[in-house]
């Protein structure tokens, strides 16, 4: 577990990543790692700078970060869970959902997480056990009871579109039912947004560690539900098919993706 003021610590580096993005942004450099997968100087400078800031402060405790290699992890460590940019498609593009997202994974679960989107000034911050927050404010996710009513997020899975004709159709069986669809293009924002009421659910196949591990516990905290699409708690440390949403629709949506 972390204290209150490691965690106001640890806000606080978070925080300071802002004006390091903008001033990294002035410079962008787009380089391509993948189809649809793309790293810039951006997400390097704040991995970097979250690596090196963490480390002083918590010299025991490793990093497990999209922009570099993880390997030999063990389910009996704690470690840092960083997406330094989650949404670099969205930043590349100037559209403003972006976010940086840490989580705190300790002997297989999530004890603590911030998701930072410096565009919005948003900071959503949950410590297990103790509620989650918008930027100092309780939040909790929506009571909405009627799935026909609900807005439901889903991510494309955009690096292996071979699996597309396989997820479309449990999209659309999904999206005939509820009230509408969001793509945002940020999977750690998405469990935010169910977290505070601006969406009921999210789903998405294939999310590494960092694009879900920050935003379980944040969600939790504020009274909603994170699983795989088998309806189990995820590793955190291996890729995982999300569920993400409100209690009252887990039947709704989870029997679509068994
Ligand atoms: C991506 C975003 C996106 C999701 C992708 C993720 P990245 O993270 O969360 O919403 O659809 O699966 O990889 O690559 O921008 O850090
Ligand atoms: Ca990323």
């Amino acid at each position: 577990m972390i204290s209150a003021e490691e965690q106001k610590k640890v806000a606080d580096l978070v925080k300071q990543t802002k004006d390091l993005i903008l001033k990294e942004m002035d410079e962008e450099e787009v380089m391509i790692k993948g189809a649809a997968n793309y790293v810039t100087n951006v997400d390097l400078a704040v991995q970097n700078f979250l690596k090196e800031e963490l480390g002083k402060v918590f010299p025991e405790i490793s990093l497990i970060a999209e922009e570099k290699e993880n390997l030999g992890l063990s389910k009996e460590e704690t470690y840092w869970i960083l997406d330094p940019i989650d949404g670099t498609t969205n930043l590349i593009r100037d559209f403003h959902m972006s976010a940086v997202a840490l989580g705190l994974y300790e002997k297989g679960e999530i004890v603590f997480g911030i998701v930072y989107n410096p565009f919005t000034d948003e900071m959503f911050q949950a410590a297990k056990g103790e509620g989650a927050y918008l930027n100092g404010r309780k939040i909790q996710v929506s009571d909405t009871p009627d799935f026909g009513d609900a807005v439901i997020s889903y991510g494309s899975t955009p690096y292996k579109k071979e699996k597309a004709r396989n997820l479309f159709p449990i999209f659309y069986s999904i999206f005939m039912k509820c009230g509408d669809f969001r793509r945002t293009g940020s999977a750690e924002l998405d469990m935010c947004y169910v977290a505070c009421g601006r969406e009921h659910g999210y789903i998405e196949r294939d999310l590494k560690p960092w694009d879900y591990s920050a935003g379980t516990v944040i969600l939790r905290e504020a009274g909603g539900v994170v699983k795989n699409w088998k309806g189990e708690e995820p590793s955190y440390l291996k890729n995982e098919d999300i569920l993400a949403c409100v209690p009252q629709f887990e039947e709704n949506l989870l029997k679509e993706l068994l």
